[in-house]
């Protein structure tokens, strides 16, 4: 990551002027941030992300659901990957989208057919989702069955060789171990994001992930960090004040300055569907987006959108 000094603010919050769109403050866009947008759209293959930590609980799908969220409401082509035979994130965006094309094939008949365009529910024009699937916890019996050893790490990469040209982002949502969903989805990324919460567990399963990262180079050399998300769970806690502290020492600038904080509201939207006109919605979807515009200028200094 570069020393670039990267702005704390969601959409409309700076002192660049926003264009009128007609949509409700938050989603006004600033030129700098449209610039980005049409940079994201340009190329004719998907940026593809994975956001991940060993630590559980972290957030890890609920920031999966809002990039989603947010994605479609600034009209980019997103397929969301739910890597977790737990179907955490499905069940989140299923919440959100009422499917309008269901895929034909789930998930793993998918991974045995050697093609994944089947398994692809559209949720809406721009956004799908190859939904989890709970036969995916076969998928490490079935990969030794069939496999090399070191051609298992590869499978998601090849699977979405071809899918990536339909898409600006292909987002992966995944398990919090160090098993074969975990590793399919670094090597077929070009980026990770790792939430994390200001907390001692927390703050060790990031300092093993990172070395983790750094292994995974050999079977993926184009992957970078793009950054660390904190979370802080208690905001006034002195704990939590300590370790986001330590996360900036350690990691330097890989820590985004937007930060997730603890709200009541996030909690009703992983039940109920995210909403925009109820207490705190918009300031709490301001804190997404935030973190979300954060991503794309972190992005933007990596993939030297600009400069090329
Ligand atoms: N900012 C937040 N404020 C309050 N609650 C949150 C926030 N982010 C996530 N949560 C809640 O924390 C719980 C765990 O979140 P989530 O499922 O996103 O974590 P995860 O890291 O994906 O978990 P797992 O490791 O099991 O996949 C959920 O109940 C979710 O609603
Ligand atoms: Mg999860």
């Amino acid at each position: 990551m570069t020393n670039e000094k990267l702005t704390n603010v969601a959409l409309t919050d700076r002192n660049d002027s926003t264009i009128s769109n007609g949509k409700k403050p938050i989603w006004e866009l600033t030129y700098k941030m449209e610039n980005l947008i049409s940079y994201l759209k340009k190329p004719d293959t998907a940026i593809v992300l994975t956001i991940s930590n060993f630590k559980g609980g972290v957030g890890k799908s609920t920031l999966t659901n809002l990039f989603a969220y947010i994605c479609e409401e600034l009209g980019l082509k997103v397929l969301l990957i739910d890597s977790d035979p737990q179907r955490s994130i499905t069940k989140k965006v299923l919440k959100n989208f009422n499917p309008i094309k269901k895929a034909k094939n789930t998930f793993m008949q998918g991974i045995k057919k050697n093609d994944l365009h089947d398994s692809i529910t559209q949720l809406t024009s721009n956004l799908s989702i190859i939904e989890g699937d709970w036969e995916l916890s076969t998928l490490e019996r079935y990969s030794r069955d069939n496999f090399k050893i070191e051609a298992e790490y590869y499978l998601y990469a090849y699977l979405i060789d071809d899918l990536k040209k339909d898409y600006d982002l292909i987002i992966f949502d995944t398990v919090p171990t160090t098993t074969i969903f975990t590793h399919n989805c670094i090597v077929a990324s070009d980026y990770v994001i790792s939430p994390a919460q200001a907390e001692e567990e927390c703050y060790d399963n990031t300092l093993n992930f990172m070395s983790y990262l750094s292994s995974m180079k050999q079977y993926n050399d184009k992957l970078d960090i793009l950054g660390i998300v904190p979370y802080l769970s208690e905001l006034d806690n002195s704990t939590n004040i300590k370790y986001l502290q330590m996360y900036r020492e350690t990691f330097g600038d890989l820590v985004f300055e937007n930060i997730i904080k603890r709200s009541a509201r996030v909690m009703t939207w992983g039940t109920d569907g995210i909403t925009e006109n109820k207490g705190y919605d918009q300031k709490t979807l301001s804190m997404y987006i935030g973190v979300f515009t954060e991503f794309l200028e972190r992005l933007s200094v990596l993939e030297k959108w600009g400069n090329k």
